[in-house]
């Protein structure tokens, strides 16, 4: 099983939701960067379950820095952070009944029984711990450099939100809060529909959306490693993510005479004047603001009653989920797309720019 995406700075995530941990290892990152320790910890407590909208599993999340950095600072050296889990409870797994929509018949398929099923072991949305700790080495970095990243609740269920602003204010204010929600009647209705959804024994899904402001035009290849194509491939690893759209919602209504992004001048530099095109064109970037929207589905696992086949006895069973589940998903994801895009990000200046480009050394 290879799990690593990154062309000059390669991101490898290890580690199952019930066993000793979960990890990372970052390769290629640039030596200097300096490493707040408190940050991780932040940026974790941001994945880290919460409140009624989220499961009941609490990890301490007390993660451990073994490689790559030294007095403070990142080394050059191959970096890997190790997250301990401390709140397993694997006796709420069945390994013969795989919940519908998660990845246990699949892995059974794939793996031959071999695979640690308990929590959905390395298909856990738990694994996602490790890639906020890999973006929390970069986020900072990336700050200094002026560019920020921050995604906020588009949609839950049926119920849309306004975007909000692609300024450094609001990007700011979003990647601070809580849930990715900055304003307090948006976030009750949120809560309200995942609780109704929990008391009903099922779960909802939504959208997210995220900005990148401050990247310089000129950053992604053509064709196959376009920036379109390395977010996506990165943001399809995270777990329950269904699909990822570019600029403009709902571009094929839009003609042409709608949908072009006009060039004009300000401050003697060529932007332009709408963002259709989500800050990327060719593949490459443009310098306005990279916007992508994230489709996370309803979580699968709910107590709700459905139908399963028991793999050992191929009988058709019902099964109620038991365990400790997220109604929702999308809350908790928009840390880990923050993380994401950072590293993706990252590893595209790194490409371009040399493996000095987070530091300018
Ligand atoms: C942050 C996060 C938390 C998740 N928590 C749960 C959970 O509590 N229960 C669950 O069934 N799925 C959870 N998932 C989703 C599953 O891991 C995912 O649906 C499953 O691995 C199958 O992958 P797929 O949906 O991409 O096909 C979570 C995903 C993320 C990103």
């Amino acid at each position: 099983m290879k799990n690593s995406f990154g062309n000059a700075i390669n991101i490898s995530l290890f580690g199952e939701s019930h066993g000793a941990g979960v990890g990372v290892l970052i390769d290629g990152i640039a030596p200097g960067i300096k490493v707040d320790e408190d940050f991780i910890a932040h940026q974790l407590t941001l994945r880290r379950p919460a409140g009624k909208i989220s499961t009941a599993r609490r990890e301490p999340d007390n993660f451990v820095i073994q490689s790559g950095v030294f007095n403070g600072y990142t080394t050059g050296a191959p970096l890997c952070i190790f997250i301990p889990n401390t709140d397993a409870r694997s006796s709420d797994y069945t390994p013969d009944l795989p919940r519908p929509s998660h990845a246990d018949f699949t892995a059974r398929e794939k793996y031959h029984g071999f695979e640690d099923y308990r929590g959905g072991g390395h298909f856990s949305g738990r694994i996602t711990a490790a890639l906020v700790a890999a973006g929390a080495i970069v986020i900072p970095a990336l700050r200094e450099m002026g560019i920020y990243i921050g995604t906020y609740i588009k949609q839950i269920s049926n119920l849309g939100f306004s975007s909000l602003p692609h300024d450094k204010e609001t990007l700011l204010a979003v990647a601070e809060s809580d849930y990715g929600v900055i304003n307090e009647n948006d976030l009750s209705a949120i809560t309200d529909i995942i609780e109704r959804a929990a008391a009903n024994g099922d779960s909802v899904g939504g959208k997210l959306e995220t900005a990148v402001i401050g990247l310089p035009a000129g950053l992604g290849e053509p064709w196959f490693d376009g920036v379109e194509s390395q977010i996506a491939r990165a943001v399809f690893g995270i777990p329950a993510v269904k699909e990822i759209s570019f600029g403009a919602e709902d571009i094929s209504m839009l003609s042409g005479s709608q949908a072009n992004d006009q060039f004009v001048l300000k401050d003697g530099k060529i932007i332009t004047e709408t963002n259709n095109s989500g800050g990327v064109q060719g593949g490459i970037t443009n310098g306005m603001p990279v916007v992508f929207r994230t489709t996370v589905k309803a979580t699968p696992s709910i107590s709700k009653e459905q139908k399963t086949v028991n793999m050992a006895t191929l009988e058709e069973v019902t099964l109620s989920v038991k365990g400790r589940h997220d109604p929702c998903i999308v809350p908790r994801a928009r840390i880990v797309l923050d993380s994401v895009a950072a590293l993706v990000i990252a590893d595209m200046l790194t490409v371009r720019y040399g493996s000095d480009a987070l530091t300018g050394k």
